[in-house]
Order: C-alpha cells, then sequence, then structure tokens
C-alpha cells in the first residue's frame, strides 16, 4: 500500500457530502427495484469510464510483471471482471503484456447497513499460490479499513512479494485505519450504497448503477 504521502490528489475523484445523486428519472433501472432507491449516486457509465484509467493505470504500474489479481467477493465481482477486461484490452495494444492469475477470497462483515464485528474469510482458492508474487487485491469498497487491514495480514502470511490495492469505491468515514489503497475509482462520502455488486443483505447487486437506497427499502430487505 503506498503511505498517503505518495497518494496524488488528483488521483481519485472526489463526491462531496452535498451530492444528492442523479433523479432517478434520468435513468433506467430494474423495475423490481422502484421504490427502493432514492438517487443514482455513480451511474455505470462513470464507473467504466473510470475502470478504464485505473486499468491504465495498473498497467503503467506493473506493466512487465506477472501479476495474481485477488478479487473479493462478493462485492468486488463486477469491478474486478470490468478492471480485467479493461487490463487485457491495454495489454492487447501495448508493447507490455500484463500476465494475470485471478483468484478468488470470500469475505463478509457486513449485516443491515452496519460493520459487524468480526470478519469473516470464507474460504475461496488456497492462497498459498501468493507465495512469491505480485498481487494486486481488487475490493468494490473500502470503509473503515477494519477489513482491508485484515486481509492485509492475511495476505501477508502467504509471503507475496508485493501488495498493492486497487479499491472502486472508499468512504470518508471518522476515524478510518490508516493506509488508502493504491488505485482509488472515487472517493464518497459516508453513506451506505449499493448496486455494481454492492449488497444489501444480497439484494441489490443486479443494480448496474452505484445508488443510494431509500428509508424504505432498508426495512423490506432487513434480516
Ligand atoms: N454498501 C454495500 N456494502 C458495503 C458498504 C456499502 O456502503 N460499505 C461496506 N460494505
Ligand atoms: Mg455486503
Amino acid at each position: 500500500m503506498a503511505d498517503s504521502g505518495s497518494v496524488r490528489e488528483d488521483s481519485r475523484i472526489v463526491i462531496e457530502d452535498d451530492w444528492p445523486g442523479y433523479s432517478l428519472d434520468l435513468f433506467t433501472y430494474p423495475e423490481h427495484y422502484c421504490g427502493d432507491i432514492e438517487s443514482v449516486y455513480i451511474p455505470h457509465g462513470i464507473i467504466m469510464d473510470r475502470t478504464e484509467r485505473l486499468a491504465r493505470n495498473i498497467m503503467d504500474d506493473l506493466g512487465d510483471h506477472d501479476i495474481v489479481v485477488l478479487c473479493v467477493l462478493k462485492g468486488g465481482y463486477k469491478f474486478c471482471a470490468d478492471l480485467v477486461e479493461f487490463i487485457k484490452g491495454l495489454s492487447r495494444n501495448s508493447s507490455k503484456s500484463l500476465l494475470m492469475r485471478v483468484d478468488f477470497i470470500r469475505l463478509k462483515s457486513y449485516l443491515n447497513d452496519q460493520s459487524t464485528e468480526d470478519l469473516h474469510i470464507l474460504g475461496g482458492e488456497d492462497l498459498s499460490v501468493l507465495s512469491g508474487k505480485n498481487v494486486l487485491i481488487v475490493e468494490a469498497i473500502v470503509d473503515t479499513g477494519k477489513t482491508m487491514k485484515a486481509l492485509l495480514e492475511h495476505v501477508e502470511t502467504f509471503r507475496p512479494k508485493m501488495v498493492k490495492v486497487a479499491g472502486l469505491l472508499v468512504k470518508r468515514v471518522p476515524n478510518g485505519l490508516g493506509t488508502p489503497p493504491d488505485y482509488v475509482g472515487f472517493e464518497i462520502p459516508n453513506r451506505f450504497v449499493v448496486g455494481y455488486a454492492l449488497d444489501y443483505n444480497e439484494y441489490f447487486r443486479d443494480l448496474n448503477h452505484i445508488c443510494v437506497i431509500s428509508e424504505a427499502a432498508k426495512i423490506k430487505y432487513k434480516v
């Protein structure tokens, strides 16, 4: 992870606290979520364009290495898939060719819209493949940083050569834990967002845009 001093001010899109999102009338979304979402916070197209740029930054930095992409499930599956596609596209049109393996780890720490104390690592691949490798952890959202810290400690036990982190979203939270990801898509306010594989109790992963859910939906899908 980069120390905060080496993260450039312009290295992320900052969404301010007073950003209300776009009106739902301006976009399409699945009809079954009618009444469940309040606004379109980040439209799918902007997510894709930003991801393409992150792919280029990653190519510039890691282009001639072999890397193991470690996709953090479940929320990271869309970001990871799109990021890998963009990197592949850039590799095809470049003298650099980035050999990628893609592995998965499954974590769970949220119930309803609250982070729970315990992080569960729910299996996935045998991570001994990370030993001696350049690892790119791909995570949809970093908020308190607790999950990322625990994950980094876990990954380090497999003695990788290098670890970088790509986070699509980073939340501005009070007392956030230390180091930001090396590659950040968007910095967002401390609000609960869904869509683009981010869930609320497993719902809303099938929404392309990143959205804010309504209070009614928080009750409707509560467990
Ligand atoms: N949305 C969905 N999942 C999450 C969030 C969020 O805002 N923060 C951490 N996990
Ligand atoms: Mg979740």
